[in-house]
């Protein structure tokens, strides 16, 4: 199911592609709604935090960094963009004879879809390296509707009865298994680091809720609220900082997508690491996160190979020693990192003491919690920088927004000292505005892909074909 192509859907959700900040506030209105669509809400067209057992555990946390920052940036300061106005690139980040056997006669022949898309994975592959899958799924659905075969064996919905059945548990049923190829780091060979177990985002079932229970600690409201001021030391760090760079850059423009960034990798460094990664003291990406950002483009293209043999023969036999080089090495350094955490010891909550104080032997191995620390840090990191980039991008554009935000933010705190998470999500406008920058500029605008097995697709296709 494609987020942003859901949440861009002109037939789901009027005038989606302006910016009307008070859209999910006014539908909150209605008594009968008036707990639906915040921010955290999983549901049928607001899916950016995925749905069902596998749905983003972070999402609370997200949401108070969000605010937090987004409250103690406005009340100090104005943005505009830089250079000649234009809001930055987005950052964000797969023969014949076949191609007539899965146009006419493959079991999701019945779908429609963009015929070379369906004949061939190539054409999805080359817009997924592109950067463009996002778009041509929303383009494909506004021509084809709400069912689009997207590649010979892939279908992506948009209409409301699907994402139940693909996401949600139904009695009786088992859940459709995450896709393998998507959640997998790809195998480098016997050059690149040593095989790692599962971790959370590729676990089986059984495998998933153990380590799902365990990290479960950590995201509870009583450890999201007593990691606050932790989150609110950052935050007063990012201020001070850019403070000093406004001083230091007099008249020349600060990049604050970057500063978002250094922000978020500091706080969940520190939190599933047990120390920051000094991106805000030192005003650079530590060496280790640096080598994480510039992998993320590289992941993509890893992944577009797997899709075939010869693509994850070249990924073991012929990419540059220097690349498998660097990922051995950023392996080598996670390793030594939570290691190091678990041998601290450490009074306040973060991400691992949850885990640890529950840690029995129904819990999980030293390099279970290694590899899923590292998910972790990819997942809370940029994702929450990139939401603020966005939310911080369509307040620049609309000026009438800006104002009345500012002045709301003002008018309720007085000074820095002010600023406490519980009050920030008392403010109705502020909180308007950035789920309504959320849907427009989700950082993970692409679906979540299942697996579905063959006598399921029979269900899948026969129960939405009628519409
Ligand atoms: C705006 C910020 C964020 C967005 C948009 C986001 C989005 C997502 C999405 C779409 C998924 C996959 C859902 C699926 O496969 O069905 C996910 C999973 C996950 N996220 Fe987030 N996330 C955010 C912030 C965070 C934060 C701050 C953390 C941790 C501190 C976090 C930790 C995780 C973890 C551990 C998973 C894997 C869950 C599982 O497989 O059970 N995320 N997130």
């Amino acid at each position: 199911m494609p987020a942003a192509a859901i949440a861009l859907d002109e037939k789901l959700m009027p005038g989606a592609h302006e910016f009307d900040p008070m859209r999910f506030y006014k539908q909150r209105q209605d008594p009968d709604e008036a707990n639906l669509h915040q921010f955290t809400t999983t549901e049928k067209n607001s899916l950016h935090f995925g749905y069902g057992k596998w749905a983003c555990p972070g999402r609370v946390f997200a949401m108070y960094e969000i605010k937090l920052i987004l409250a103690y940036l406005l009340l100090k300061y104005e943005f505009e963009f830089p250079g000649e106005g234009k809001r930055p690139e987005n950052l964000s980040a797969h023969e014949v004879g076949l191609g007539i056997y899965n146009v006419f006669f493959h079991p999701l022949a019945r779908f429609p879809g963009p015929k070379l898309w369906t004949a061939y994975r190539l054409p999805f592959v080359i817009s997924m390296v592109n950067g463009n899958l996002t778009h041509q799924t929303k383009h494909f659905h506004e021509k084809y509707g709400s069912i689009v075969r997207t590649a010979p064996d892939e279908l992506s919905f948009t209409n409301d009865a699907a994402w139940r059945d693909i996401h949600a548990y139904r009695a009786g049923h088992r859940n459709f298994p995450k896709s393998q190829l998507w959640n997998t780091i790809p195998n480098l060979g016997k050059r690149g680091p040593p095989k790692k177990p599962d971790h959370i985002l590729n676990a089986n079932d059984a495998d998933h809720s153990r380590i799902r229970k365990l990290f479960s600690h950590s995201f509870s409201e009583k450890a999201v609220t007593e990691q606050e001021p932790l989150v609110q030391s950052y935050v007063d760090l990012l201020i001070a900082q850019l403070r000093k760079q406004v001083e230091l850059n007099k008249g020349s423009a600060i990049s604050i997508s970057t500063w978002y960034s250094f922000t978020t990798f500091d706080i969940i460094g520190d939190l599933g690491f047990g120390e920051p990664f000094d991106c805000l003291k030192d005003a650079k990406y530590h060496a280790w996160v640096g080598m994480l950002v510039g992998q993320f483009k590289a992941a993509t293209v890893g992944l577009a190979m797997q899709y075939y043999p010869l693509g994850r023969w070249f990924m073991q036999n012929l990419i540059p020693q220097k690349i498998i080089d660097d990922v051995v090495k950023h392996a080598r350094f996670t390793d030594e990192k939570v290691r190091h955490r678990l041998s601290l010891e450490v009074d306040r909550p973060d991400f691992l003491s949850g885990v640890l104080r529950h840690n029995d032997e129904k819990g999980m191995t030293m390099e279970e919690i290694v590899e899923t620390s590292n998910i972790m840090l990819v997942a809370g990191s940029e994702t929450t920088a990139l939401t603020l980039s966005g939310i911080t991008s369509y307040l620049v554009k609309n000026s009438d927004v800006m104002i009345k935000l500012v002045e709301e933010v003002r008018h309720t705190f007085k000074t820095d000292s002010d600023i406490k998470p519980g009050q920030v999500s008392k403010l109705p406008y502020l909180n308007a505005v950035i789920q309504e920058g959320f849907r427009l500029c989700p950082p993970i605008p692409d679906g979540f892909r299942r697996e579905v097995r063959w006598a399921a697709i029979q269900f899948v296709g026969s129960g939405y074909q009628k519409e």
